[in-house]
């Protein structure tokens, strides 16, 4: 059988935890080894092919955590996005965020801008991640934002469509295609509630840290099976 590729890919990077503890390390050295492996993971995923790649790297909720794992991976996102992701950017690819407007510290914020700045004119593909995040207060910020519109005449209420929905979203992409979340959860957990609406789902029991290419080409196996309708009906 053909190995299909998908066109946008989103993966929640589950089981640093877990991953850590059977190895008797700490959380924090769980996720330091999640990061060092999707640094590893992006790049195979857009040699595949791949044309946009979405990660889930911190909830809206995931602020409940303890103070010292919040600081641990926000000092973490700061040194990843100033210096790191280095052959991404070689490769063409375009870095973009979709987070929450407020919430961050500053640092992260200052980070995340300079790296969009950085490749906001490459063209080779999308690399969306999801930071001070949630599915449902991205519905959300829509509303209030096509409201808005609508306040100041731009828009009118019955014009209101799917493609505005889409076009005020954090970021505009194409629907997801495949979503992998590891760690053997099988949940969305409030992610890209939007533009997962028809993506197949796939739940390996590989904790994130140990997901790498093979596991990864076990993924587009599976989803190369799939028979995607649509809604339609099978021809
Ligand atoms: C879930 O594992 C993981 C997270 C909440 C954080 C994921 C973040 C990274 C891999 C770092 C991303 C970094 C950058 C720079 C994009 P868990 O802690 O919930 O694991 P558990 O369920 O086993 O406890």
């Amino acid at each position: 059988m053909d190995i299909k590729i998908p066109n946008h890919v989103a993966i929640i990077m589950d089981g640093n935890g877990r991953w850590a503890q059977e190895r008797g390390l700490s959380r924090s050295d769980g996720h330091l080894a999640g990061v060092n492996n999707l640094e590893k993971l992006a790049e195979y995923i857009f040699d595949r092919g791949v044309k946009v790649l979405s990660i889930f790297a911190f909830s809206t909720e995931n602020f409940k955590r303890s103070k010292e794992e919040v600081d641990f991976l926000m000092k973490l996102f700061i040194k990843f996005f100033k210096t790191k992701f280095k052959n991404l950017k070689k490769k063409n690819i375009k870095i973009v965020f979709s987070k929450k407007e407020s919430g961050l510290p500053e640092e992260v914020e200052k980070a995340i801008k300079k790296m969009e700045k950085e490749t906001e004119n490459n063209t080779a593909g999308i690399f969306n991640i999801c930071v001070n995040y949630g599915g449902h207060s991205e519905i959300v910020d829509v509303a209030k934002k096509i409201s808005e519109s609508v306040l100041e005449g731009k828009i009118k209420v019955n014009e209101i469509d799917e493609k505005t929905i889409e076009q005020n979203l954090y970021q505009t992409l194409p629907p997801i295609d495949l979503l992998i979340r590891t760690s053997g959860e099988y949940r969305i957990s409030n992610f890209m509630l939007w533009q997962l609406a028809y993506a197949e789902m796939y739940f390996p029991k590989t904790y994130f840290p140990a997901f790498d290419e093979k596991e990864f080409d076990k993924a587009l196996e599976a989803y190369s099976h799939r028979d995607r309708r649509f809604g339609g009906i099978k021809k």
